[in-house]
């Protein structure tokens, strides 16, 4: 059975056996994060783009554990240059990993690097699929995506001001066509604040998924 734990703000795990994978591994300075850094250990560390609130510890969780990096191009480089094992993606590529598949999809959003661009991961983790949507505004090729992929689980963004809002995130849900949504990136700080049991009303209602709210250190089985 997978799990799939919740960090706070975009940081999640996927556990099963004994394989770990963390996406968007932000502890250090997170005022939500349930753990500390070097309470993390895993094999796989997914970074959807550079900025502070998703990218502050791959580094030194990669270190611990001699995690391999998996980020677009100029991000995995980047922390290869830091000593890390780092393997580079890009939008639209897909590969095969001992777990399964990652899939890089476009987001809208800063890259955070120079040259780079935001990304989003499907992540089939043995035979689940997940969609982290990373930072992104709402675009209409998230269609795309739920014709591509049938999205078991999409963590979405649904804070508002840099990602897309509550209202947004629900038409990505029923675009993505996910049969469950866990919502992301809202409550860290008072700029993100955001009423989350009325997006899970709205979402239920109108996309017709199932969505769970994860407090910081909950967790869900696959
Ligand atoms: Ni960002
Ligand atoms: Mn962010």
């Amino acid at each position: 059975m997978a799990r799939l734990v919740y960090y706070g703000h975009a940081t999640f795990g996927l556990y099963q056996d004994g394989t770990g994978l963390v996406i968007d591994p932000w502890f250090t300075g997170n005022p939500r994060a349930p753990v500390r850094a070097r309470d993390i250990r895993c094999q796989y560390v997914l970074v959807t783009h550079n900025h502070a609130d998703h990218a502050t510890d791959a580094a030194a969780i990669a270190r611990a554990s001699d995690a391999l990096v998996i980020s677009t191009f100029e991000l995995a480089t980047a922390l290869g240059e830091q000593g890390v094992r780092a393997h580079p993606m890009h939008l639209g590529g897909q590969r095969r990993f001992d777990f399964g598949r990652v899939r890089v999809t476009p987001a809208y959003h800063g890259s955070g690097i120079a040259g780079g661009h935001a990304a989003g991961f499907v992540v089939d983790f043995f035979g689940k699929v997940v969609y982290h949507a990373g930072d992104t505004a709402l675009f209409s090729d998230l269609k795309l995506l739920g014709e591509l992929e049938r999205i078991q689980v999409a963590l979405l963004p649904i804070g508002d001001n840099f990602t897309m809002g509550p209202d947004d995130a629900v038409l990505a849900a029923r675009w993505l066509g996910a049969a469950h949504v866990v919502p992301m990136h809202y409550n860290t700080f008072d700029v993100i604040e955001v009423d989350v049991e009325a997006f899970k009303r709205k979402a239920e209602a109108e996309a017709g998924c199932r969505v769970t709210v994860l407090e910081p250190g909950g967790e869900l089985e696959l």
